[in-house]
């Protein structure tokens, strides 16, 4: 449908496709729903179930989307994941397990990296399962098994609403191979994305605060730092390389413990550190971390979830699923890096030297 691929009143393609973000989990609840819960094809439920481990291969965003869904297949279902970026991954392979299963993570199904590998494992006669937006595309023709991400075309080279996507999808393959493993669930994935898509649109309509935020943090910043722990430090990575795509601020994302190191030499009268704070079992800690930034000058930014936040946070976002939580504490992030880039009058879609699909090894 061309309003898809219209910017329509928009004045940049990544504004739109965050906006698109609580339809797109809408669209991926509808496109697997299956009676009362959501669910993935049959042949695909046998291949994850019969894996004895998992291989998550995918680059840039992708690949922060893997590190959440190996969190899904681990915690959720039980089976053991490996991410992998894909460039490293051709000449330096880990010893594999014996019943291994592919995972590609693309956005476009077309970069030249995650296909080598997923070449070479062919070659090798191990099975493929490949994640991506694109129907079609050499990953998806190519690979044993397809999972779409609905996301719609994604124009704008950061990528937003794919990334969520790929999350959510994520988490609808390792619930239901959960499921056809008979695990007991404590909760209804379907109506847990329902609630993520209310929390998403919750924080799309308050972007101002979003642009307040870049104006006051990031206006004059050189660099920028982004911290969290568990699911939250997989997230701040994909904060930091948002903000690097598309403001140019030199953004670095890393764990919480992480900090003291090395990073927190670093912090200087000022620096922009953004902490993330929805992970209950590790609330203290990462208010520490803020603390320990705070005392050498650093300009800290919480963003706690509901029913977490303390006074002095600067935004809290609504409350989702403990498991689900990245896909709406990437969405501040996503917005605050659109602002900062406004603000510095970057050019949003098309960040210099960046290619929405790099299909050159
Ligand atoms: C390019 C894009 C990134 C993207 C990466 C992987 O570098 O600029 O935004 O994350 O490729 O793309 P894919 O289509 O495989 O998800």
């Amino acid at each position: 449908d061309a309003s898809d691929i219209e910017k329509g009143t928009y004045p940049h393609y990544m504004l739109k496709e965050m906006d698109e973000q609580p339809t797109v989990i809408r669209k991926i609840i509808q496109a697997y729903e299956q009676g009362e819960d959501v669910t993935v094809d049959a042949d695909i439920l046998k291949a994850l179930a019969e894996a004895d481990r998992l291989y998550i291969i995918a680059a840039g965003t992708s690949y922060h989307a893997g590190l959440i869904g190996k969190q899904y297949f681990e915690k959720i279902a039980g089976i053991p994941v490996e991410v992998h970026i894909s460039s490293e991954f051709g000449y330096n392979m880990p010893l594999l397990s014996k019943k291994p299963l592919f995972i590609f993570i693309s956005q476009s199904g077309e970069t030249a990296d995650s296909r080598q590998v997923l070449v070479k494992i062919k070659e090798l006669g191990y099975k493929a399962l490949t994640v991506t937006n694109v129907q079609g595309s050499t990953l998806s023709r190519e690979a044993d098994y397809t999972l779409l991400l609905h996301a719609g075309p994604e124009i704008a080279v950061a990528s937003t609403k794919a990334y969520v996507a790929q999350v959510a999808v994520l988490a609808v393959a390792a619930y239901a191979v959960a499921k056809q493993l008979g695990m007991e669930l404590d909760f209804d994935l379907k109506q847990e994305l329902a609630i993520v898509a209310n929390g998403i649109q919750t924080i799309i309509d308050s972007k101002d605060e979003m642009e307040q935020i870049a104006e006051d943090y990031l206006k004059i910043a050189r660099n920028a730092f982004f911290i969290g722990r568990n699911m939250d430090f997989c997230v701040s990575l994909e904060g930091a390389l948002k903000l690097k795509e598309i403001s140019y601020i030199q953004a670095e994302g890393f764990a919480g413990g992480e900090l003291k190191h090395g990073t927190i030499a670093l912090i200087e009268e000022g620096t922009p550190v953004f902490a993330l704070a929805t992970q209950k079992g590790v609330a203290l800690n990462i208010r520490g971390n803020v603390k320990e930034v705070v005392a050498r000058g650093a300009n800290a930014c919480i963003i706690a979830m509901e029913g977490m936040e303390e006074e002095g946070d600067r935004l809290v976002i609504p409350s989702v699923h403990e498991l689900l939580t990245p896909l709406v504490s990437v969405v501040p992030l996503q917005l605050i890096s659109y602002y900062a880039a406004l603000h510095r009058r970057c050019d949003v879609d098309k960040p210099r030297n960046l290619a929405k699909s790099v299909t050159v090894e």
